[in-house]
């Protein structure tokens, strides 16, 4: 970590997605270590309260704009000047893209799309992360399978499919428009389901059992036997900057595609979660309440051992402690009412001193 804090003070670094939830954790640790953060946010936003809650406004210097606008983000990234550059924005939510699938391919796909055809004759940017999803591989409904990034892309839904496609934009970009520019490293990251403070998101296991407690009402669990790539927010973001920093210093040896998830044997089923949830939080019931109106993965697990070999990456949390970290941050927020910079920053110096 130690190496990382040092290559990041002063360095210029654009956030899209800045304003969401995991943007929100980025900006907050790259400020720690001394970066001049540029954020890139616009609506829809389920998560802005945090990034507000934490200031991150007057620490940064945000635009909001539609990251389908070319031309606007073209100016931005004149404007910014960075030397890299972590893609998040998107439309993030699987049940959303049903309602809305030309809209989640169109933000995805094209915002995808964007990032490379703004940066591709600027030289000072030096390294593109564009961050996919552990969804974008074809999803086989084995219960042992872990993805790793050999296999075939895919996706189901549309929100699963919209990331796929931003991947074959990445390779594309990757292997034609930009093979010549050799000063620029372009990888895609596929990081599991991520989780931690300040996620307000619908539908997502987390902040519905938070929501649910809050109000005093049963957790609806949807499929209690499914599993995924829980992880705590910080353990994928490590691994974007140290990515980052790798192909920024060779982008030959490290542009490629990489997975970030929890170690396989730390896998958790959904109702194992929020037990885990409701032990923690100190109260809470649930009751199982099967939806059948849109198709979800019940399985779905990563193979994160390219990144422990070649990024020398490792998660640090198991699934377990991730969960009990994330609602720590919840309970002290929103029931102890504790400051949100405090409580995200004593968890980004936690996190920080376990990686030591
Ligand atoms: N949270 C997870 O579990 C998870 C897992 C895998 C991958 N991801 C990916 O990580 C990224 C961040 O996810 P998140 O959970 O922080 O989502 P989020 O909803 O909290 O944040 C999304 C961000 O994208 C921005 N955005 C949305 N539409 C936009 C548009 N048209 N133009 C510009 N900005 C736009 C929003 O303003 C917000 O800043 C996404 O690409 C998501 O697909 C998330």
């Amino acid at each position: 970590m130690r190496d990382i804090i040092k290559f990041y003070k002063n360095k210029k670094i654009l956030v899209t997605g800045a304003t969401g939830f995991k943007g929100a954790w980025l900006c907050s640790l790259l400020l720690k270590m001394g970066a001049k953060v540029y954020g890139a946010g616009f609506t829809p936003n389920k998560n802005k309260h945090l990034f507000y809650s934490l200031s991150l406004n007057k620490k940064i210097k945000l635009k909001l704009f539609d990251i389908r606008n070319l031309d606007k983000l073209y100016k931005f990234i004149k404007f910014s000047k960075p030397s890299i550059i972590f893609h998040l924005a998107a439309q993030p939510l699987v049940i959303e893209s049903y309602k809305k699938p030309l809209f989640t391919f169109d933000v995805n796909a094209r915002g995808t799309l964007n990032i490379l055809e703004a940066s591709k004759s600027l030289n000072y940017v030096r390294s593109i992360v564009l961050i996919t999803s552990d969804k974008c591989y074809k999803n086989i409904g084995d219960y042992k399978k872990k993805y790793s990034e050999k296999d075939i892309l895919g996706g189901l839904d549309p929100y699963s499919a919209s990331k796929a496609s931003a991947e074959l934009i990445i390779n594309s970009y990757r292997d034609s428009i930009l093979k010549n520019r050799k000063n620029c490293g372009i990888s895609s990251a596929r990081a599991g389901n991520v989780i931690g403070g300040g996620d307000w998101s619908p539908n997502r296991l987390i902040p519905d059992c938070i929501k649910s407690i809050m109000n005093k009402s049963k957790i609806k669990i949807r499929n209690p036997n499914s599993n995924r790539p829980w992880q705590f927010v910080l353990e994928p973001l490590k691994g974007y900057l140290i990515l980052a920093k790798k192909q920024y210093k060779n982008p030959k040896r490290y542009s490629s595609s990489w997975n970030f998830g929890p170690e396989y044997k730390s896998k958790k089923s959904v109702l194992e979660i929020v037990k885990f949830i409701i032990n923690y939080w100190g109260f809470g019931s649930m009751k199982i309440q099967k939806s059948k109106k849109f198709h979800e993965d019940h399985y779905l697990q990563l193979d994160i051992e390219k990144a422990k070999k070649y990024l020398k990456w490792k998660p640090v949390y198991d699934v377990e402690k991730s969960v009990h970290v994330t609602i720590d941050w919840y309970h002290k927020v929103f029931k102890n009412k504790e400051n949100s910079i405090d409580v995200t920053n004593d968890q980004i110096d936690q996190y920080i001193s376990d990686n030591y």
